[in-house]
């Protein structure tokens, strides 16, 4: 899969700009806070679905102006795609595809696909567990549709437990058939989640081991570990949805007292988390900087090696700001996984280019400096 072209109108501090992406990589540079990332975030709204700065749409509007427009171009093996996205001051968002009008992101997500690195994503080791989740869930959303309706159900029925258990004086007798029903729901989507999840994690967990101890010359290895509500390590046993939904239905049913008077969802998947291991120690206590860096990277190379894996297609690399405090071993290991495949990188040093990039002839270079860009 490749991003050909992309125009931007009035998205942030981009007032008008259309860019034309090279099949390899593609680097955005410039001092800070002169629209670098600006350009990833939109990109990243058609793999997302939305702003992944959690930006909400009239913020990503440039100051004084009543609406933005971010629009791509992309191919895939059978054909060229267009996207487009409108964003309003006072309305909700417009979307296309193809130019037809899509209501809902759910449709949208994994059409383009591609994998992100963000600064923070360097929390993935040490920071707490909703950072590791939404990991799995954006890299997995994208590649399948049921997964990504499980997980949105399973928002609207906690949200409403939540709701319930906070108030359940007020429902009176009515409590215990509404609580029921929705803990079935629950369970259910739950299973069906943390399912997939696992399977994920379990195939994950391979990949990003050989990633970082190629990075590392073998040095450093890493494993991952499922905790769920369910069970603490978890590995096949949980591949199987009904028997998760089964496990869930216990388990809540054995909280509900405790669950009333905290007025709160004990348990489920939205407490899921994963436990990275570094050479067989639990990474978020040990990891330096360039470590919890380079694991994280791992974890995005590995990505988009599913990715493919499962699609068919690889995906498109969306770097903000990657190399930076990466010493040049680690540095050459990133930049060489990444040849052959199509890359937007950002950076604020132009020269972490010119002597590390195998080819760094053939990369495009855009200069920016306040939402302008000059292709160098
Ligand atoms: N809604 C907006 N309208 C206009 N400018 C914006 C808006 N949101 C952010 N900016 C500007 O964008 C710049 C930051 O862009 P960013 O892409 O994060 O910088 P960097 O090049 O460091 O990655 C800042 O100058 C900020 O003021
Ligand atoms: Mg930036």
């Amino acid at each position: 899969m490749y991003l050909e072209s992309a125009a931007f109108e009035n998205f942030r501090n981009i007032e008008k700009h259309s860019f034309t992406f090279s099949r390899g990589v593609n680097i955005f540079y410039g001092n800070n806070a002169q629209g670098k990332t600006n350009v990833l975030e939109g990109i990243y709204l058609f793999a997302g679905g939305k702003s992944f700065r959690h930006a909400r749409e009239r913020d990503m509007i440039c100051f004084e102006k009543e609406n933005a427009r971010v629009a791509i171009n992309y191919a895939t093996e059978e054909r060229t795609n267009k996207m487009e996205m409108r964003f309003f001051r006072d309305a909700k968002k417009q979307m296309y595809r193809n130019g037809v009008k899509i209501l809902r992101s759910a449709e949208f997500i994994g059409s383009f696909k591609s994998v992100l690195f963000f600064p923070d994503h360097l929390g993935i080791v040490k920071n707490e567990p909703a950072i590791r989740r939404s990991f799995v869930d954006g890299a997995v959303s994208q590649l399948s549709p049921s997964y990504l309706a499980a997980l949105m159900e399973y928002g609207k029925v906690l949200e409403q437990r939540n709701a319930l258990l906070k108030n359940f004086g007020a429902y009176g007798s009515s409590f215990d058939v509404t609580f029921d029903i929705l803990s079935e729901k629950l369970a259910a989507c739950a299973g069906k989640v943390t399912a997939t999840r696992a399977k994920y994690l379990s195939r994950l967990s391979g990949i990003v081991d050989t990633c970082l101890a190629d990075m590392t010359g073998c040095a450093e290895h890493v494993e991952l570990e499922y905790n769920t509500s369910i069970s603490a390590f978890a590995g096949e046993e949980l591949f199987d949805a009904a028997e998760n939904t089964r496990r869930y239905c216990e388990k809540l049913a054995a909280n509900k007292e405790k669950e009333k008077i905290l007025g709160v969802s004990l348990s489920g998947c939205h407490k899921d988390d994963f436990e990275i291991k570094l050479n067989g120690r639990a990474a978020k206590l040990f990891c330096s900087q360039g470590q919890q860096r380079s694991i994280a990277l791992a974890m995005k190379l590995a990505e988009g090696e599913i990715a493919r894996e499962i699609s068919g297609e690889l995906p498109v690399f969306l770097f903000d700001d990657v190399l930076s405090e990466l010493d040049a071993e680690r540095k050459n290991y990133i930049i060489s996984r990444l040849s052959g495949r199509q890359v937007i990188i950002t950076s604020c040093a132009e020269t972490d280019f010119d002597r590390s990039i195998k080819g760094a002839a053939e990369a495009q270079k855009i200069y920016v400096e306040n939402g302008n860009f000059t292709v160098m």
